[in-house]
């Protein structure tokens, strides 16, 4: 099998805010790269030996002083290199050329570009936007360049960029003012492409089927004949993560499934049924629900919920783990986003800080080795592999749901009352997103149970019952959130269909908040 790793794309991350897509967009061509920060150890540039570079965008002013530069390294690689926004204008600064502060505001939003030359990276483009000259891109600038280093021409303008694109064909160097990482750019995907595969001369080697054969090869490597203990919650991640560990060591891996009491409708038993009886993995299932709801009793704030919530988990894993004494690997569902967010250089990143953490955070001081496989992915690409080796869709699609499940979603202090109400009225809400195909057009969609009583009428009869709220978001980042716009009609049957069924619910709400002020969970 060819080194899926031989041939990649290194990032240098000047802070933007798009860095990440800019890797998603590499990687959908075809390439595998990494993210490293503009200060990294120039080491990392030399080990990687990439096909080619690019440089992103970045909040910072190359005009400013101790703005963050482009490592020599960079150019000593002698690999095309592509300057995106800010990028570009290092690039410039760097070369001898000129940026200056935009005589007006800047650039903001969408522009067309006109293409004043023929360039490797930009003529002749599938053109999606039906312009041959002239293409469609997404701006975001307050400086601009001014004049070109030497070697360099000028490939594309705007009318408030001059200089919108530039390259040097003798060395392979290539600078575009626009963002073709973000979907407003129209031939975005196609610019990125063309600098991947034609430019870089990268094969399109980084598929699902070689992403699963090479990671399966990298963990036999790793793990030899250890044994191999998991967490699986039944979350996309851990799930990808134990299929994948099935596949490479087989009968080598035990998983660790704890049915905390606080899971949706059916979930513990879905796990089983998808990993124990149709995959033949060792799953150990721990029913822990009195343990759970013991350690709740009384515990109405809700980070002290969360902490009752994740050392029980702890614990449960550790006695499990106690059991076996030649246990030598711990596995994780780590991402790549993770390693990046961790990694991230300490000026200008716009990284985003994780809020919370999953309950399934493990201690330290458990004396095995850790093995990632899916450090390297993308969610998108750990759904895509994960679909791949034939889990559920309905299972690697599915929302993101939190560590501490239902135990922040029932308000106040957990009883079991509460959390079977909940369970059933989230089920009837999301068989009927489902149904109503409006599953996949919300980011996060759930039900929430409030401990008060509201009166309701039924028959001749007055009745006072608990009340559930319905919450849906639209979302990209989980960082801020709309309400998502449901039907009328919809909700109405949701409503009705909840008060009908549940015999202890008497009202049903819809949260309009949008995150900022509220959050997405209601604690
Ligand atoms: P908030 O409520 O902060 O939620 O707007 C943002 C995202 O994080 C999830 N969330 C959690 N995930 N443990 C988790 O693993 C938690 O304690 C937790 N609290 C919120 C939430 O579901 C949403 O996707």
């Amino acid at each position: 099998m060819a080194d899926l790793h031989e041939q990649g794309i290194l990032i240098i991350d000047f802070g933007g805010q798009t860095t990440q897509l800019i890797a998603r967009r590499v990687r959908e061509a075809g390439a595998y790269c990494e993210i490293h920060p503009w200060d990294c150890d120039p080491e990392t540039i030399q080990t990687f030996k990439p096909n080619g570079i690019i440089l992103s965008g970045g909040p910072e002013s190359t005009i400013a002083a101790g703005a963050p530069v482009i490592h020599d390294a960079v150019f000593s690689a002698k690999v095309p290199v592509l300057g995106i926004c800010y990028g570009m204008q290092a690039l410039v600064k760097q070369l001898g050329g000129e940026v200056k502060a935009h005589p007006s505001q800047g650039e903001f939003g969408y522009a067309e570009v006109k293409l004043t030359q023929q360039s490797a990276l930009l003529s002749d483009l599938p053109d999606k936007a039906g312009e041959s000259d002239a293409l469609d891109v997404w701006m975001s600038h307050g400086d601009r360049v001014e004049s070109l280093p030497d070697g360099f021409s000028v490939v594309a303008s705007s009318a408030n960029a001059p200089i919108a694109a530039m390259a040097d064909s003798e060395r392979d160097i290539y600078g575009i003012q626009f963002h073709p990482e973000v979907t407003h750019t129209v031939d975005g995907e196609a610019i990125l492409q063309r600098f991947v595969k034609t430019i870089c001369q990268c094969d399109g080697l980084w598929t699902p089927a070689n992403i699963i054969d090479d990671a399966i090869a990298r963990v036999q490597k790793q793990v030899g004949s250890g044994k191999v203990l998991l967490a699986l919650s039944g979350g996309v991640d851990s799930s990808v993560v134990a299929t994948l560990l099935h596949k490479a060591v087989g009968s080598q891996l035990t998983c660790v499934f704890v049915d905390t009491g606080l899971l949706r409708l059916n979930e513990g038993d879905d796990v089983m049924k998808t990993f124990a009886d149709n995959m033949g993995v060792n799953v150990i299932r721990v029913n822990a629900e009195n343990r759970f709801l013991e350690g709740l009793a009384g515990v109405t704030d809700p980070e002290a919920k969360r902490k009752v919530i994740g050392k029980l988990f702890i614990d449960i894993f550790e006695e499990v783990a106690a059991d076996f004494d030649d246990m030598g690997w711990l596995a994780q569902g780590t991402i790549y986003p993770d390693v990046i967010e961790s990694a991230a250089s300490s000026t200008g990143s716009a990284h985003l800080i994780k809020s919370h953490h999953n309950v399934g955070g493990l201690p330290a001081h458990m004396r095995m080795q850790l093995v990632e496989p899916l450090r390297e992915l993308f969610k998108d690409e750990v759904r895509r592999i994960g679909v791949d080796m034939g889990l559920p869709a309905k299972m690697v699609y599915r929302h993101p749901f939190p560590g501490p499940g239902l135990g922040v979603r029932i308000l106040g202090e957990v009883k079991k009352e509460y959390a079977d109400t909940l369970r059933q009225a989230d089920a009837i809400f999301m068989d009927a997103l489902h149904k109503h195909d409006l599953y996949d057009k919300v980011s996060q969609a759930f039900a929430v149970f409030l401990p008060v009583k509201s009166v309701g009428v039924t028959g001749d009869g007055r009745r006072y019952d608990y009340v559930i709220a319905l919450r849906a978001v639209e979302t990209i980042d989980f960082m801020s959130a709309r309400a998502a716009h449901l039907p009328y009609d919809f909700l109405d049957e949701v409503s009705r269909d909840i008060c009908n069924s549940i015999s202890n619910v008497s009202r049903v709400t819809y949260d309009i908040s949008s995150k900022p002020p509220a959050t997405i969970e209601w604690e």
